[in-house]
């Protein structure tokens, strides 16, 4: 008989915020909207912008060193989930494993927009099945903060800026942190509600005319919203079964955050507590491919998030696309008590 495919195990988990903290306050003394409208309708009371001249790549930099130290184990190979790329080339994942010392390793960007983590897992997991891998560093960074548009109140608000990371190793199937079966899906005819529609190969930032607004990320939210949560409850199912757990046997969720009306939808829907889902989108607001391992680390960090627990990960964005998976939550530790900074930052 031959021996099963190696399963991707996390051995590791880091992240990193920058250190601005912007309001709901701080929002409303320059756009038409309040903390009051921001916190009931999203759940978000802070975030954090990046500095211009701080790049995703930054980011990425600090919270893989952390997942790095975590872990503990020689990484082959660095993915990058984002669609804020330093710039269109070279992506970021080579910049990335230079700056950590991991020059010579395998290094590209996954780009899935907010379903970029787990899409990435997914991918990281086949690398370490076809063993072109032994481990990998795999994180989500996005400064989503430099596609807002100012004008545009309603996406303006729920955005922040961050990067968490997490190590997988070769290991079993049987073993805790070893990632599930993944459920992955998109539609594309619904590509229209979510985008950034200049700067691509279609829409040309050279080329005349061009409408300013292109240029920045604009979004059907209810349509989104919907859709969200629709797609995370169905991936959810999928991924419990073939894990072979029931629904009631799930102790945790780390679903992508958008809102945390969505996070709470999905455990409505699933029939699960609220408290099972884990969320700091309070502090972060949503940080697209950052947001599910800057709350897994999060968690760790509180003690939310505790070996043995039955985790489902689930992520939804532009494209549209969805997917999740499933995972025995393993023993691990921070390489910084003091991190993520996503709490010690704000006031
Ligand atoms: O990460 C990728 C996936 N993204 C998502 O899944 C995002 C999902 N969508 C959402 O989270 C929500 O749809 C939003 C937070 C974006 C918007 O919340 P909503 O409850 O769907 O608000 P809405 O767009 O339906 O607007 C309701 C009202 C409108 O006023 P009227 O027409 O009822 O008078 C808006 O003009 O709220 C108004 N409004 C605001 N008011 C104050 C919209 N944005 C704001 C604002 N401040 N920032």
């Amino acid at each position: 008989m031959t021996d099963p495919a190696p399963a991707a195990v996390i051995a590791g988990v880091g992240a990193w915020v920058p250190p601005r903290v912007v309001t709901n306050d701080d929002l409303a003394a320059r756009m038409d909207t309040s903390d009051e409208w921001i916190r009931t309708r999203t759940g978000i009371r802070s975030r954090h912008f990046a500095e211009p001249g701080t790049a995703t790549s930054d980011l990425a930099v600090e919270a893989g060193r952390r997942a790095l130290a975590s872990a503990d184990v020689h990484v082959d190979t660095v993915v990058v989930a984002t669609i804020t790329p330093d710039q269109q080339l070279p992506h970021t994942a080579p910049l990335v494993a230079e700056r950590l010392g991991l020059g010579g390793a395998a290094a590209f960007d996954v780009s899935a927009a907010c379903s970029g983590f787990v899409y990435g897992l997914a991918v990281c997991a086949g690398l370490i099945a076809a063993g072109t891998s032994r481990a990998v560093l795999f994180i989500g960074a996005d400064t989503f903060s430099t596609t807002l548009n100012p004008d545009d109140r309603t996406s303006a608000v729920i955005f922040g800026d961050g990067a968490g990371a997490v190590v997988l190793r070769a290991g079993n199937a049987a073993e805790p942190g070893a990632l599930g079966t993944f459920d992955l899906g998109s539609d594309g005819g619904q590509w229209e509600l979510a985008t950034i529609r200049g700067g691509g190969s279609r829409q040309r930032l050279a080329a005349a005319p061009f409408d300013p607004a292109d240029e920045y990320f604009a979004m059907e939210g209810k349509a989104m919203f919907k859709q969200a949560a629709l797609r995370m409850a169905d991936s959810a199912r999928i991924v419990a079964k073939h894990a072979g757990w029931r629904i009631e046997d799930v102790d945790r969720i780390v679903s992508h955050q958008a809102n945390l009306r969505i996070v709470e939808q999905v455990a409505y829907e699933l029939g699960v507590p609220a408290a099972h889902c884990l969320s700091n989108i309070d502090s972060v607001g949503n940080t697209v491919a950052a947001s599910i391992p800057l709350a897994m680390a999060d968690a760790v960090a509180k003690g939310d998030l505790r070996p043995g627990h039955r985790v489902l990960v689930l992520a939804f964005g532009g494209g549209l696309t969805w997917g999740g998976t499933a995972v025995r939550w393993p023993s691990l530790r921070l390489a910084d008590p003091t991190l993520p900074n996503t709490r010690s930052a704000n006031p």
